[in-house]
């Protein structure tokens, strides 16, 4: 049975609340969970430039068109522009390079993955003089190009602080759908998600379970989102999982929300959380976990002049 995901209608766009997370899945698993999700009802997948496995999301996604499972217009299919393409001479590169990667004619949504540009080739910066300062502004106006030219159907932001929204916002064009940031309640950035609805921006939430272990920025095992004893017993209230309720926290909130898997039971028990709702006092109580902790610190870019995190306080590394 597929679960139908419901939609955010936005500036022409509609976006289906929750999506299929791709960072970190290796490229020999990431093909099957894609086919898994979109088998059991995902239609947006979320992926970038810098996962390096854009082909194999891709390939997931042609699979399941050409056996007629769904049809493109029913997918919602995002990638981003990597920071060491925001000259705008380079966007279009960075653009098609990851359509062809994708293996596709155009994609839903194309963010721009965060605000600090880099030189390149280094694809994350290893000093100072790998930062580019190229305004993202700028970079936001070739951005807009791609959509004249049907290269994407829509723009959005990632890692934008309000003050960095309210810049594109003021000179744009074509106005941002979504920004993309990291949230959870051990960040759950209140001021953040009202700034961005007051200005008809959809925020959708990253690493709503605390990311990956390997990766993560845990600062010590009592630290795991997924094992925190508030979110356990509200799982043992509701009758569903941690991750469930840590789900259900964003969408309650008309919130958008990735959930990374590949572990097809997973997958599919990440789809289950249409048929319940948190109480207010529960999310109150899921707001109250706030430890400022990012997961996702892009810690590389901390002395760049448009790096984002530094009006939101940040833990130790
Ligand atoms: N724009 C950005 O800068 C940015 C940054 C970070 C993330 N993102 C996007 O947001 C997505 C989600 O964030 P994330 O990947 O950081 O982490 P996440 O979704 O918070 O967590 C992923 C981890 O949770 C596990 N998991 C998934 N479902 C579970 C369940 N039901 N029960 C227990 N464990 C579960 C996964 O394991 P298995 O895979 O092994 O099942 C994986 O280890 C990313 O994949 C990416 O698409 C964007």
């Amino acid at each position: 049975m597929t679960v139908n995901i419901p939609t955010i209608l936005r500036s022409g766009v509609r976006l289906p609340i929750l999506g299929l997370g791709t960072w970190k899945s290796k490229p020999n698993e990431v093909a099957t969970a894609v086919r898994v999700a979109i088998n059991a009802g995902y239609r947006h997948i979320d992926t970038a430039w810098l996962y390096g496995n854009e082909a194999e999301v891709g390939q997931g996604v042609r699979d399941a068109l050409s056996d007629g499972t769904v049809k493109r217009r029913d997918l919602f299919i995002v990638t981003k522009l990597w920071s060491t393409f925001h000259r705008p001479e380079d966007v279009k590169l960075g653009m098609s390079d990851s359509l062809d990667k994708l293996g596709l004619d155009y994609v839903d949504m194309y963010l721009m993955h965060g605000p600090p540009g880099f030189k390149g080739p280094n694809i994350r910066p290893t000093s100072e003089s790998d930062y580019d300062d190229t305004d993202y502004v700028d970079t936001w106006k070739a951005m807009e190009s791609l959509v004249d030219e049907g290269l994407t159907r829509s723009l959005g932001l990632s890692n934008f602080n309000s003050r960095q929204v309210d810049r594109v916002l003021h000179d744009c064009r074509i106005k941002p759908v979504v920004n993309q940031v990291e949230l959870h309640p051990y960040l759950p950035q209140l001021d953040l998600i009202k700034y961005c609805q007051s200005k008809d921006v959809i925020l959708t939430a990253y690493s709503p379970f605390g990311s990956t272990p390997d990766g993560g920025n845990y600062i010590s095992s009592e630290s795991r989102l997924l094992e925190d004893p508030v979110v356990v017993a509200m799982g043992k209230k509701y009758e569903k999982t941690p991750a469930q309720v840590l789900l259900r926290y964003h969408l309650e909130r008309g919130l958008s929300v990735l959930a990374k898997s590949v572990t097809p039971a997973r997958i599919l028990q990440n789809l289950e959380v249409f048929d319940f709702s948190l109480t207010e006092d529960d999310i109150n109580k899921l707001n109250s976990l706030n430890r400022n902790h990012r997961y996702v610190t892009w810690e590389y870019s901390r002395s760049h002049k448009y790096y984002p995190f530094d009006d939101q306080p940040r833990s130790a590394q």
